[in-house]
């Protein structure tokens, strides 16, 4: 046999979990409310309140005995005292105050513009969709060729605007032949379900300026020349 070797005894109550709860809710009208409790093998046992510690109805008897040892020590009591009255809901008030206008901000509607980004290949257009200043920052951006989907729209990052609104920038690369019919469908919580549509190479596109601009240089150009050759001869 075995000698037995000598140990600590073995208590049924080891190992021991103590786990304790404490906060407060600031409520509308300007009033909290905190609370300290404490539990003992997952059964909560004590509570503070008022002034002083007092076991829960449902605690073993010896709780008693825990919060009349704890209640002795007058320090402590002041100093939970102090932070459940004082320390806490002052803490929950600011933090709700330094996020306030976060809270309260109501959505702000994107401004959205059509561009041709740098050319993805010989023959190919890089349409880009700017979607700018909403929020909140969900946005649903979708390159369509009428009701149809473009499955190679990309969507880039959503980046910060330093007023807290959110700006994307979605890109569809095409056959420069296929451009037209094509448009950026933008939905989002602050166009009331309507969504914001922008027709590729429509008056207003900087593709369209640009157009319009060297069709007018070109028949300048024509004048220009119809006119000086005219008078040479
Ligand atoms: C809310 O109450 C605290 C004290 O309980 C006070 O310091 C604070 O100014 C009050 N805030 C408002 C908005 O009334
Ligand atoms: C803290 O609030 C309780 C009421 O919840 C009150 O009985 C107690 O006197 C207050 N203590 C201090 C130090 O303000």
């Amino acid at each position: 046999a075995l000698p037995q070797t000598p140990g600590p005894p073995r208590d049924p109550a080891h190992p021991f979990e103590i786990q304790v709860s404490a906060g407060c809710e600031v409520l509308p009208g300007n009033t909290s409310q905190s609370f300290f409790h404490g539990a003992f093998q997952g059964q909560e046992i004590l509570r503070f309140q008022g002034t002083s510690w007092v076991p829960t109805p449902s605690a073993p008897v010896w709780a008693d005995r825990v919060s009349r040892k704890l209640n002795e020590d007058q320090g402590t009591r002041k100093t939970i005292q102090l932070l459940l009255n004082d320390t806490c809901p002052l803490f929950v008030r600011d933090i709700l105050e330094a996020g306030k206008s976060e809270l309260e901000k109501q959505g702000e509607p994107p401004e959205a513009w059509l561009s041709s980004g740098s050319s993805p290949g010989p023959g190919r257009l890089l349409l880009v969709c700017h979607v700018s200043g909403f929020y909140p920052k969900p946005v649903w951006v979708m390159w369509m060729r009428g009701e149809q989907e473009q499955p190679g729209t990309r969507r880039g990052d959503v980046l910060p605007h330093a007023d807290e609104t959110w700006y994307l920038r979605v890109t569809l690369d095409v056959a420069a032949g296929e451009a037209a019919g094509l448009s950026c469908r933008v939905r989002h919580s602050s166009l009331g379900g309507r969504d914001m549509v922008l027709h590729w190479g429509e008056k207003g596109s900087p593709t369209g300026l640009i157009a319009v601009a060297v069709l007018v240089s070109l028949v300048i150009t024509g004048c220009v020349v119809y006119l000086t050759l005219k008078r040479r001869w």
